[in-house]
């Protein structure tokens, strides 16, 4: 007979892998159950309060329990949650995704970020009739297999060589990483050497326009369309993080530049489980069922479905999130917190003697500690994750939850801003004197 009592912690260690979710783990054995959030903050089972930049690992880009999502998702419960077929709440997001998002002549919802960026992939190789895909080392684009290779879980120790793609998960077929080929992100003159060498192979680039923490260099996205445009070569952004995040239009609106496909999700999720893949009507054109999938010869058909795809649940968050975020002022607000963040942040390293590299754009932040400059995977990797897993267990030791990078959500301000640099810099000055003695 099982102890009822057992506290969650132990329960969780016996019936979930690792006692998680999925990767993430806190530092030091820190120990956190989440039970409920508000705004700007999440609460664990003793009803302790944090500063939440986790946010649903950015899904909640309002703040949690935003009242017009809890309203809207209330009244739809009470209607009907999923029907598998067209209905009045997925029809309008998708007209207001498509008219926001610069690429989006269609769209069609699945149910998570990984989901979106293997369809967008499968779409680009029907349309090229090619198999070759070219990512950014150190990105990451979901759990699927073509994804798993040279990502941000890549060992850098063990990552080969450029353009190779090194498999970073057991149980993917070693042959999937030869139609993956990975190019370092911010490196545009590296990057047009691997296109060239692979044009006539290649079915489409695929990058974070803002890759995890690590903002574009400026022209390294503009230059990329150029040379992928001039070639026919697709781009894909994958926007799940960007999408909605850094404008309403996203990346494409943000830094000008619109690829022929894009794949958006947490932001405009309001927390349930919402993406999409959208783009030019010559790619989306092939999810038309009509094209005939069943019986049919059609070597241009792409076969996709979910059972949960335009759930009406999903669907009416996310056109609440979505009506919250066309507000005036929203992106303004959600920005500025994110720069002010980073600024403040540098500053509290300087003044501690702590060498350290705030990156990020937008309402996306995060730090490394080096003295390089930050630019991609390799600079990055090269940080000292020690004194980041100690300065993250300090921070929540504080009540800030930032267990890898920093979101910011709309409902973010001046209080929860100085409260974090205050628990940094206590933070730093705890460290500072065992670092210290230690060197
Ligand atoms: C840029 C990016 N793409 C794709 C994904 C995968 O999305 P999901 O976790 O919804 O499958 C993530 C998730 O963190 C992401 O950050």
């Amino acid at each position: 007979m099982r102890n009822s009592d057992a506290p969650l912690f132990e329960i969780a260690q016996e019936y979930l892998p690792g006692g998680t979710l999925g990767i993430l783990t806190l530092p030091n054995g820190f120990k956190f159950m989440a039970s409920s959030g508000s705004g700007a903050y999440i609460y664990n089972t003793k009803v302790e309060k944090f500063i939440d930049y986790l946010i649903g690992s950015g899904s909640v880009l309002l703040g949690h329990c935003h009242p017009a999502v809890v309203e809207a998702v209330t009244r739809q419960v009470k209607k009907g949650t999923n029907f598998y077929v067209e209905n009045d709440k997925a029809v309008a997001l998708a007209k207001e995704v498509a008219t926001a998002i610069p690429c989006a002549d269609k769209v069609r919802f699945v149910s998570s970020g990984s989901e979106a960026n293997s369809y967008a992939v499968r779409l680009a190789r029907a349309y090229t009739k090619k198999d070759l895909i070219l990512k950014f080392e150190g990105s990451y684009h979901g759990f699927q297999d073509y994804a798993m290779v040279s990502s941000q879980f890549a060992n850098p120790k063990v990552v080969r060589a450029i353009p190779s793609a090194s498999i970073d998960s057991a149980g993917i077929p070693k042959p999937v990483a030869k139609t993956m080929i990975a190019a370092p992100f911010n490196d545009i003159d590296t990057t047009r050497r691997i296109i060239q060498k692979y044009e006539r192979r290649l079915a489409g680039v695929i990058l974070e326009p803002l890759q995890r923490t690590v903002a574009p260099k400026p022209g390294f996205l503009q230059e990329l369309r150029e040379i992928t445009g001039a070639k026919g070569i697709p781009l894909i952004f994958d926007e799940v993080v960007t999408g909605f995040r850094l404008a309403y239009g996203g990346a494409q609106e943000y830094y000008g530049v619109v690829p022929e496909i894009a794949c958006v999700g947490k932001s405009f999720s309001g927390g349930l489980p919402l993406a999409a893949v959208c783009g030019k009507a010559e790619f989306m054109d092939a999810l038309d069922p009509q094209k005939g999938y069943y019986g049919s010869t059609s070597d241009e058909r792409v076969f996709m479905t979910g059972t949960f795809n335009g759930n009406a649940l999903s669907c009416a968050s996310g056109l609440a999130t979505l009506k919250e975020l066309r507000k005036p002022g929203t992106y303004e607000a959600l920005n500025s917190y994110g720069e002010k963040l980073r600024e403040r942040m540098r500053e509290t390293f300087a003044e501690n003697g702590i060498k350290a590299q705030v990156h990020g754009d937008g309402a996306v932040s995060g730090f490394t500690f080096t003295d390089r400059e930050v630019v991609d995977f390799r600079s990055e990797a090269a940080g000292d994750g020690k004194m980041k897993e100690d300065v993250i267990y300090g921070l929540l030791k504080r009540s800030i939850f930032a267990p890898y990078k920093l979101y910011n959500s709309v409902a973010h301000t001046e209080r929860e801003l100085d409260a974090t640099i205050t628990a940094l810099d206590e933070t730093l000055k705890a460290i500072n004197p065992i670092r210290i003695a230690a060197n």
